[in-house]
């Protein structure tokens, strides 16, 4: 039985470098292509295999390329695939990137098969809930899926994290909320869910008392470098993050959750699991693509202890 169980996306991600981001109507050269294996819920998988976790996906892919492209690419992570569903006639989800020279991006995604993740579909992977020790969603498949699936995850005792990415377009439901131990919004998704300022630790603590508020033990407010916000009923901390070269920030944050997941299965202390998580994080973007540096565990683990951390 697999201790981190990850529901959600699978993408292709056809990326390019940019010296700087594109304006309306504007033709601009790039100076690379690649494509790598991608989605939020794909990168969550692969870095908590990375770090060292016992990782089931439940998931879609289409009947294509790409779709078996990516089941190979997470047997090689060894990442358990019984419950992803390949999805006849779609097409497996693709995610366009830009990355400029700062390592930031920008994304746009085609579902595809992202779509077709049923309440149906996570029905069948129901006996995965029972025995993992943390859960992880995201949002890019249908919310009523999500929200069945972490109502299977607080049923069966499971740890329930959420990465509300990419940011909803309106809030997120009471129900959902109040199955999350963790919701882990960046600060413009931290913004978007409430209608809130998020720019000052303090604004953005006030923001996640109001998720809190709805229901939600916990929120832990990604500010990229800067760190991770770790926000309760008792009161907030900030944990500061590692400083290291960003080449593509792309999926950060997906090794952040990662990292969360795996410390609190390995049922180190809350700050512990952050600090692993925001080391594996900063980790994760001193390569290209959303997965190529995701860190092992000796790896994040060497950062957090302030030591020289050898190449994997
Ligand atoms: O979080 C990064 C991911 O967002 C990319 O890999 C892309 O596929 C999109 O889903």
């Amino acid at each position: 039985m697999a201790d981190i169980l990850v529901v959600g996306s699978l993408n292709v991600d056809l990326t390019v470098s940019v010296p700087r981001f594109l304006k309306p109507g504007e033709t601009l050269t790039g100076s690379k292509f690649a494509v790598f294996t991608g989605g939020k819920g794909g990168n969550q998988a692969v870095a908590a295999a990375r770090l060292g976790a016992d990782v089931a996906m439940v998931g879609c892919v289409g009947d294509d390329a790409n779709g078996e492209m990516y089941k190979s690419a997470l047997k090689r992570e060894g990442v358990r695939l019984d419950a992803i569903a390949t999805i006849q006639e779609e097409t497996t989800g693709v995610a366009v990137i830009t990355v400029d020279a700062s390592g930031e991006n920008t994304i746009a995604i085609v579902p595809g098969a992202n779509a077709r993740l049923s309440v149906d579909v996570i029905s069948g992977a129901e006996a995965l809930f029972q025995g993992a020790k943390a859960c992880l969603f995201q949002l890019e498949t249908p919310l009523v899926s999500i929200q069945h699936a972490a109502a299977l995850a607080r049923a069966a005792g499971v740890t329930v994290i959420l990465d509300p990415a990419p940011a909803p377009s309106k809030p997120l439901p009471q129900p959902l909320i109040m199955l999350c131990d963790y919701i882990t919004p960046n600060e413009t998704e931290l913004g978007l869910l409430t209608g809130m300022e998020v720019a000052t630790v303090e604004q953005a603590a006030e923001a996640a008392m109001k998720l809190i508020a709805q229901g939600a033990k916990a929120v832990i407010n990604k500010r990229g470098s800067a760190g991770a916000l770790l926000v309760a009923r008792e009161g907030y901390r900030l944990y500061e993050g590692y400083q290291v070269t960003a080449v593509d920030t792309t999926a950060a944050g997906d090794t952040f959750n990662a990292g969360l997941a795996v410390g609190l299965a390995m049922e180190l202390a809350v700050p512990d699991a952050i600090r692993l998580a925001n080391a594996a994080a900063a980790l994760s973007v001193t390569g290209m693509g959303a997965q190529a540096a995701m860190p092992s565990f000796e790896r994040a683990s060497a950062l957090v202890d302030g030591l020289e951390y050898p190449c994997d």
